[in-house]
């Protein structure tokens, strides 16, 4: 018997196999997890560029404009970090920066205090800048202008592959659905393509431009809702629908 509705390459989705429905399941409650916790991690880093939680454009413009009137030390020490310093010794730091950190005090002021309160992260945690030494504590105390070119890049490569593997078995399994209007099927299914390419572009314009900002928030607020879209309908005809 052939269970195919008409134009679909599959059984619709509440007819599949058992043993499919069970990994189709897994695998998109898996990654709505995963999406929530990307939220969650792009709340912590980025939310936090602006030193106030929470997500705003202004957080986006600091990650990948960077925040032209100061340095990214400064920045961090309003942002991410202000927790891990007092407000006496932030404000040392910050005097230090901007009177273009001499060496002559590191040594003597800044030194000691910066091994106090940030090198048990910043010196062996793989990843994380290391500021034992005055070179690697003045990689950040010019000017803060963004994302790198090569950062950007890496980052970009890696959203792009990566993530268009998520969406694709997402989108496969949503394509069995039944009783979607057509044309917001294959809108759902073009839609986190087409915004995941707007997102990786919108970091470049605004490596530029910071006004861009405002695409990246577009970008990614238009595939989460598709995929959330997708999932739950999808979980939703497997387990719930009677055909
Ligand atoms: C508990 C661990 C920890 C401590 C303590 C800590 N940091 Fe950090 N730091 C991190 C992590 C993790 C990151 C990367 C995530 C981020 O940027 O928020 C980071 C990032 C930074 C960055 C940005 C580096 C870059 O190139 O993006 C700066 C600047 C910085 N820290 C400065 C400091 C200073 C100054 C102190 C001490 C007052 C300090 N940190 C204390 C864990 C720590």
């Amino acid at each position: 018997m052939n269970q195919k509705p008409n134009g679909s390459w599959g059984p619709p989705l509440s007819k599949v196999d058992l043993s499919l429905k069970t990994l189709f399941s897994g695998y998109l409650i898996t990654i709505g997890l995963g999406l929530l916790m990307s939220f969650a991690q792009i709340l912590l880093t980025h939310g936090m560029a602006d030193g106030e939680y929470g997500l705003s454009v202004k957080d986006i413009v600091y990650s990948y404009y960077g925040n032209r009137e100061g340095s990214k030390l400064e920045a961090k020490l309003q942002g991410s970090m202000k927790l891990f310093a007092t407000e006496e010794v932030r404000a040392d730091l910050v005097e230090w920066v901007r009177a273009g950190s001499p060496r002559e005090k590191w040594d003597t002021e800044i030194a000691p205090k910066i091994n106090e309160n940030c090198v048990r992260c910043h010196s062996v945690v793989p990843g994380i800048p290391d500021y034992t030494t005055y070179e690697g504590m003045t990689s950040v105390t010019q000017i803060d202008e963004g994302a790198t070119v090569p950062t950007l890049a890496r980052v970009s490569h890696i959203h792009l592959f990566g993530i268009a593997f998520i969406f694709f078995f997402v989108c496969i399994i949503f394509s069995l659905t039944t009783g979607v209007k057509p044309g917001l099927k294959i809108a759902a299914i073009a839609a986190p393509y087409a915004f995941l390419v707007l997102d990786v572009f919108s970091w470049w314009a605004t490596k530029y431009v910071p006004q861009a900002a405002y695409l990246t928030m577009i970008g990614g607020f238009g595939y989460s809702s598709a995929s959330a879209f997708m999932i739950l309908t999808s979980l939703w005809q497997m387990w719930f629908k009677n055909e």
